[in-house]
Formats: structure tokens, sequence, C-alpha cells
């Protein structure tokens, strides 16, 4: 096989030039004097033509009656510009060599079950959508680096295997650990506290595991996580690199996935309002009278589940911050609400159209005795934790992060109706194959 190929991105640069490229078939439609084929080559979409006129009958042939979905192949023809396509460019064949056979491909053009799209993510993967998706993916991460480069932030990598729980210890995977138990862990934070006090601006991007057994459209059991971490650094200049953090993605999106974002319907007019800054905050006793008079069914103390997060992020039609919720319903390790000591410093920001908790994040006591004491009351012990306390020990000095799912954040600016579709193999309680 020659590989000097190029690609149907690149084909802008080779108008009028005959070229070769690897490609496979999407779709074909067929008279007795012309072939359309639908071509991709991992890079992009486009059409080829063929026209039985310019090609030997064997070729003609060929196309009509041996390649099907998915069929790889070598074609070679002249880059055209076509302005009605969306690719803005064709390839008049000359040729084709078939690589790889492909003849029952088990996902048509026609709809299927989710189920069943599930079952062959292993091939669903190629489809238009899925492979936009993973693109916009692609970028997030990237944007992602960029940001946090910019503003003083050094990559650190937390474990995967833990002996520690920040998040509470209903939900863990356990994992046989030569002669004892590990788990997979949750969140890198607790060793991103570690890591802000020796680098003062870190960040973890990794993924992060949950014996979720909640079937919704928000959870998996591996989702990746992305949590920056930094020292002498309070709840409010912590919210600020959120909404500045979300800004930067949803504007590095537009101006690079414009392409990708209108193949998964989302327009890009419709994320612009998004990138305005700041983002409206509301304090969680605010959110409770708001819901109240909605007519929803609520209590002080009451967790968020998703109707509430839904209906208050209409009220704003921006993603919105609700800060210092009730201490029962958080973690060990936020600091008391010097305004109400039933409360917490901590803040969760809500996508706006439904999409719900995108970040959770807090200011962490630095308080040695409140430290000790929550891990304590929470069971966490000395043997597994001793090394976190030793961080109020040692140079304790304010700090805050958070977390952002990764998934939850691409579900919403691409209008998933599940964030399953947003990683690549997904992970949920009724799903570990392909
Ligand atoms: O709110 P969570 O549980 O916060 C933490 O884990 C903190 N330790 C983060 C930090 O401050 N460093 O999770 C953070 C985010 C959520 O806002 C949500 O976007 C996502 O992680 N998330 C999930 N995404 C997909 N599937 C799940 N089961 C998720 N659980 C949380
Ligand atoms: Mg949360």
């Amino acid at each position: 096989l020659k590989m000097d190929q190029i690609t149907i991105s690149q084909a802008k640069d080779y108008v009028g030039k005959e070229v070769q490229l690897g490609v496979w078939l999407t779709d074909k439609r067929s008279s007795g004097k012309i072939a359309f084929l639908q071509l991709r080559d991992g890079t992009g979409f486009f059409q080829g033509i063929l026209k039985k006129n310019q090609v030997s009958e064997e070729v003609f042939e060929l196309a009509r009656h041996d390649i099907h979905l998915e069929t790889s192949m070598v074609v070679t023809g002249t880059i055209d510009e076509d302005k009605r396509s969306k690719s803005g460019y064709e390839i008049q064949l000359s040729d084709i060599k078939i690589v790889g056979k492909s003849d029952d491909y088990p996902i048509g053009n026609k709809e299927h079950g989710i189920e069943f799209l599930l079952d062959h993510r292993h091939l669903w993967l190629r489809s238009r959508k899925p492979w936009a998706l993973m693109r916009i993916r692609s970028r997030v991460k990237l944007a992602t680096m960029e940001f946090f480069d910019k503003h003083g932030f050094t990559q650190f990598d937390a474990p995967i295997l833990t002996s520690s729980a920040p998040e509470g210890t209903t939900d863990l995977f356990d994992v046989k650990y030569f002669d004892t138990d590990a788990f997979l862990s949750q969140s890198g934070q607790l060793y991103g506290e570690a890591g802000c006090m020796a680098l003062r601006r870190i960040y973890t991007m990794g993924p992060t595991f949950r014996a979720e057994k909640s079937k919704t459209r928000r959870h998996m059991t591996e989702f990746w996580m992305i949590e920056p971490e930094m020292a002498w650094c309070h709840e409010e200049e912590s919210e600020q690199i959120q909404e500045q953090y979300v800004a930067y993605l949803i504007q590095d999106l537009i101006d690079h996935c414009a392409k990708e974002l209108e193949m998964v319907g989302r327009s890009v007019e419709s994320l612009k309002p998004f990138t305005e800054l700041p983002y409206p905050r509301v304090t969680y006793k605010k959110a409770i009278e708001m819901l109240q008079k909605g007519g929803l069914d609520v209590q002080y103390g009451d967790d968020f589940g998703s109707p509430e997060e839904t209906f208050l992020a209409d009220q704003f039609k921006k993603p919105v911050f609700i800060k210092n919720y009730p201490r029962e319903i958080k973690a060990f390790y936020m600091p008391t609400d010097p305004e109400d000591d039933r409360q917490v410093i901590c803040a969760d920001l809500l996508a706006p159209e439904g999409y719900g908790e995108i970040i959770g994040g807090s200011e962490r006591s630095y308080d040695y005795e409140y430290i000790t004491n929550k891990l304590e009351e929470n069971g966490l012990s000395k043997k597994d934790y001793g090394w976190y306390d030793d961080l109020r020990k040692y140079g304790s000095v304010p700090h805050s992060g958070f977390g952002m799912g990764l998934e939850r954040f691409l579900a919403w600016v691409t209008l998933q109706d599940h964030i399953r579709q947003n990683i690549p193999f997904p992970r949920m309680i009724n799903r570990l194959r392909p």
C-alpha cells in the first residue's frame, strides 16, 4: 500500500490536482451512468463522483456492486471545489482499490435504538455525530491545558488507586490490592491539595470513578474530572477562575470547532451569551426561596436534584453559581460559613438548558483541629488520612478548588440528551462492554 496520501482535511490545498486518499464508504447512490460515493477518512467527510464514461468498466462495476458501507479503499481522483456541499470540496474519481471488505455493516443510515448503538460503540464511533463529539472533547482538553497554563497552573497527576475517599464512602469501587483493599479514585482533590502547597496552582485531569447506582442521564461510573486547586486563594477568586475557564472553553470551541458544533446541532450563536461574564451568584438560601415561590416542594436542608437545578438555571439563561450549601449535604473538608454556621463556603455551578451541575467546588478548611475533628466524625482513619492532616500541620494556608465533570460540560455545550455520548466508551451501572 502506498501511504503518501492526502487527507480530506487537506483537500483545500489540492484543488485541481490528482491525489490519492485512504477512505471508508459511508453511503452510496448510483445510476447506470454515475455513482455518488460518500467518503470519510477520519479527518472529514466528502463526496466522490464516479462517471461511467471516465473510468474503466471494471472500476465502475466495482463501485456499484462490491463496495458497501464501511468498505475501506484507496481512491484516486481530482479535487474540485463544491460550494453546495458542507465540506466545500469533492473528488472526481478515476480509480478505486478495495483494501478491506465490509459486507454486512450493522449500522445503516437509518434510525437505530440507543442500546443497539451502544452495543456497537466500537463501530458507532465512525458515524458523523460521534466523530464530531470526539473532536470537540479533544479540543476541550487541549483548551483546558492552554487555559490553566496561561493562568500559572501546573498540571499534576493524582493517583487512581487510593486509600482515601474525599466525597463520601458510599459509592466507592473496591479493588483487591495485594493483601489489602484499595479504591478507584472518586476525586483527585485531596492529592491536589498537597500539590498546591508545593506548586501553588495545580490542576488534575483524569478519570474518576463512582459506583453510582443512579441511572440518570448525568451519571456514569467512570467520568473525567478537571480539578484545579489553588493555594492562597479564597472561594470568591476560585469562582472567578471557574467562570473564566468555562467562558474560555466556549469561546475556544466557537473559534475552532464551528463545523463540529453544527454537526451535533448546537448553533454558535446560542453559545455566545455564555462567553459574557460574570455569571450570576445566588445563595443556597435564596435558591430555596426561589424554588418555593416557583411551586417546588423543597425545604432548607434538601439537596437539589435535576428538577430543582433545571428550575434555578432557567431563571438566569446563563450558568449560575449556587453558594454556601448546608453542611450535611457537602463534603467534610469545607469550612464553616461565617454568616451561618449551619452552612459551608462552597459553590456549585449549574449549567443552563437543563444540564444541571457541571462544577462542584469550595474553599478548604485550613484549620488543623477542624479537619482532625471532621475526619474523626466521618470515621476517616489517621492511617489513611494522616497525610491530609499534615497539610494543615505544616504551613497551612487558605486554599480553594473545584472539579468540573468533563462529560457534563460537554453534554451541555453539544446539547446531548445523555452524557454517555460524550466519552468514547461509556461505563454505567449496566454497561461494561464494549
Ligand atoms: O461535586 P463533586 O462530587 O465534587 C468533587 O468531587 C470535588 N472533590 C471536586 C473538587 O472540588 N475538586 O464532583 C464534581 C463534578 C460534578 O459537578 C459533576 O460535573 C461531575 O463531577 N460528576 C459526575 N459526572 C458524571 N458522572 C458522575 N457520576 C458524576 N459525579 C460527579
Ligand atoms: Mg457535587
